[in-house]
């Protein structure tokens, strides 16, 4: 059953205790694939500044987790996007993904990357409606190019890039600023009336870049 969005929608920062709940719904979202097992708890504690729910009313909408890369300092990688079928089709990805990216957007990121397998027809069109390209591969699977054994023996996977249309700030800002940023302005939303608590910006000490096209 499809539902409408309330008003009471809050995007914020992931939380220790999240992972708990992401791990119970994350194998039926993903249509029965055997997925807990990759969600690593990393993410939940040492990744929180570029990881986020949506939840409503304490139910949990979506979530998104992801990094900036220390190999490659300008790049941001998306490791699991996910939003509960119930609230599909409404946005809630798009919102994870914008959020994501206007805050790699102020840690000086300008590429973003993920990969999915080539079976997730629907993670395909959304990263493609999202604006991503696919990264050429050495095979091609279903009409799709990609990388073989990219994630292990059999396991293929499309690769996709994403470069942001962000000015880049004038001054970098550290994950920790943004973060501290971000969580001012999530308390600051909460303590405002329930119209105002799904707005997506990001406070921050410097002019942020602007997210257009999310
Ligand atoms: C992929 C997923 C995160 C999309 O979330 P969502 O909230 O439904 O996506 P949005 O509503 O923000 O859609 C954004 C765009 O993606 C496209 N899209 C989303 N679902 C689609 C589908 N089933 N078929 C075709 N296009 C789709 C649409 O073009 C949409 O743009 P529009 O609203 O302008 O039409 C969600 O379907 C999901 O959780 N799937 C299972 C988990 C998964 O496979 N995750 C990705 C790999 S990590």
């Amino acid at each position: 059953m499809k539902h409408e969005l309330s008003d009471q929608l809050r995007l914020r920062h992931v939380e220790p205790s999240d992972h708990e709940r992401i791990v119970a719904v994350i194998d039926r979202w993903w249509g029965g694939r055997p997925m807990s097992c990759r969600l690593s708890h990393v993410f939940f504690v040492h990744f929180q500044p570029t990881s986020f729910i949506i939840e409503c009313d304490g139910e949990l909408f979506g979530f998104l987790l992801g990094f900036v890369s220390q190999t490659t300092p300008g790049e941001a990688y998306v490791h699991f996007v996910g939003v509960h079928p119930d609230y599909r089709h409404l946005g809630l990805g798009r919102r994870l993904y914008g959020r994501f990216c206007t805050v790699v957007g102020l840690l000086g990121c300008q590429t973003v990357r993920c990969h999915t397998a080539p079976q997730n027809g629907l993670s395909i069109a959304f990263h493609s409606a999202l604006g991503f390209d696919v990264d050429p591969g050495d095979d091609v699977i279903d009409g799709v190019s990609v990388w073989r054994d990219y994630a292990g023996a059999g396991e293929h996977r499309v690769r996709f890039v994403k470069r942001l249309s962000f000015a880049m700030p004038q001054e970098r800002h550290s994950a920790w600023e943004v973060f501290n940023a971000c969580l001012a302005e999530t308390r600051a939303a909460d303590e405002r009336p329930a119209a105002a608590t799904h707005a997506c910006a990001v406070v921050a000490p410097q002019s942020p870049p602007t997210a257009s096209g999310w």
